[in-house]
């Protein structure tokens, strides 16, 4: 059995033109983004990470997706955890325990109902305090910071506004000294996070794609492949299997790992298992038979790259398929299913009836449903 533990490939010059650019000091956050699976979280932990610390920054590293506790919480504890350690094991316990005991009971009966909900809004009180100490404790250490904020849409989310604004006022005044890296992968919330006035985030940091995974990435898992199998994996295989499964890494990773333990049922019979399990989703069936009739149409044109949303031959196939009368259906039909698709973050808008699937694999999923 081979471990593909080691299997990462490292990227210090983006890395390092990350950095260069926050000491060329012309900004202090940074914005990516990048759909589902690409590497963006790989790249900051394993390449970024490391070389920003090398560089003598204090890291802060919060994923705001993988919680047990809410965002604000995670950061604080986060922030803590490398700025005051030792003071911190207090702090966390009094904080954890209204939001374990709120996740603990699912149901919550009638009665503790109205002291959960003080419990709730107190601890988004005493977050903003925390923050405000922890930035303290900062202030009086020497290093600068680099705030690694991943899946950082959730900021935007409205239960988080309260804390956001303190996260933006006290990062305001220390732009010197921390500078901040907001990643994500919804790139509608991101873009709406930086992008729209009334955002506490307005305006804060330049918003750019993550520079994907591509051809050097494939040669060099080739190479790899090839170092230790008895069994020689050809590159051209390799980049029609990249391409097939999306220029995903993640699949072209278990692409792989297929290969290398069934080496004698070929690349071929390696593509074909690895599509199958990774597009056949059975939550891509959920995710769609729980969308209204009209946004799956819509979403259906988007799939098969229908170009003018807005158009005439758009109108024609939602009356066609939504079974009402051409002259009930108008753009209105089009532009709320298209406002619902991407508030759910299945679609983002690219461009006046330009959108485009944040996953590809959902897109080609309903390409080829049946
Ligand atoms: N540089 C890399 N070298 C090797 N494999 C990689 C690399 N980047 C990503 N991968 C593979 O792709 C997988 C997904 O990457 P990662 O979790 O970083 O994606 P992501 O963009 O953060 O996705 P999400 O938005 O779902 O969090 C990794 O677990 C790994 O298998
Ligand atoms: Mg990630």
């Amino acid at each position: 059995m081979y471990m593909l533990n080691d299997w990462h490939f490292a990227r210090p010059a983006l890395a390092d033109s990350y950095l260069h650019l926050f000491e060329l000091g012309l900004t202090s956050a940074r914005g990516l983004f990048a759909r589902r699976r690409m590497g963006k979280t790989e790249f900051l932990k394993k390449d970024f990470i490391p070389a920003a610390e090398l560089r003598g920054y204090v890291v802060v590293y919060a994923n705001l997706w993988d919680l047990e506790v809410d965002p604000a919480t995670a950061l604080i504890a986060e922030f803590y955890k490398v700025v005051e350690p030792k003071g911190f094991d207090k702090i966390w316990a009094n904080l954890k325990l209204p939001v374990a005991k709120i996740k603990a009971t699912g149901k919550i009966p009638l009665m503790i109902e109205g002291t959960l909900e003080a419990e709730l809004s107190n601890v988004k009180k005493v977050t903003g305090t925390l923050l405000m100490d922890a930035m303290q404790a900062f202030d009086k250490t020497k290093k600068p910071m680099m705030l690694v904020i991943d899946e950082a849409q959730v900021l935007a989310y409205e239960e988080n506004s309260h804390f956001c604004h303190a996260l933006r006022a006290a990062l305001d005044i220390r732009k010197e000294r921390i500078k901040v890296i907001f990643a994500g992968s919804s790139e509608t919330t991101l873009r709406k996070m930086f992008g729209v006035a009334s955002e506490p985030f307005y305006n804060w940091a330049p918003l750019e794609p993550f520079e994907l995974l591509g051809n050097e990435f494939v040669e060099v898992m080739v190479e790899q492949v090839n170092a230790i199998s008895k069994y020689p994996l050809s590159l051209l295989e390799a980049q029609n299997a990249f391409s097939q499964l999306k220029n995903t890494p993640e699949f072209f990773r278990r692409y792989i790992e297929r290969y290398l333990i069934n080496p004698l049922d070929g690349e071929a019979a390696a593509l074909e298992t690895t599509k199958n399990k990774v597009f056949s989703d059975q939550n891509f069936k959920k995710q769609w038979s729980s969308l209204l009739a009209a946004d799956r149409v819509i979403l259906a044109m988007i799939a098969n790259d229908v170009n003018d949303l807005h158009g005439k031959m758009a109108l024609q196939r939602l009356s066609a398929e939504l079974g009402i009368e051409l002259n009930d259906v108008n753009k209105n039909t089009t532009q709320n299913a298209l406002r619902r698709l991407a508030n759910k973050n299945i679609v983002t808008k690219m461009d006046y009836g330009v959108y485009q699937f944040e996953d590809e694999a959902f897109a080609d999923w309903v390409k080829h449903r049946d």
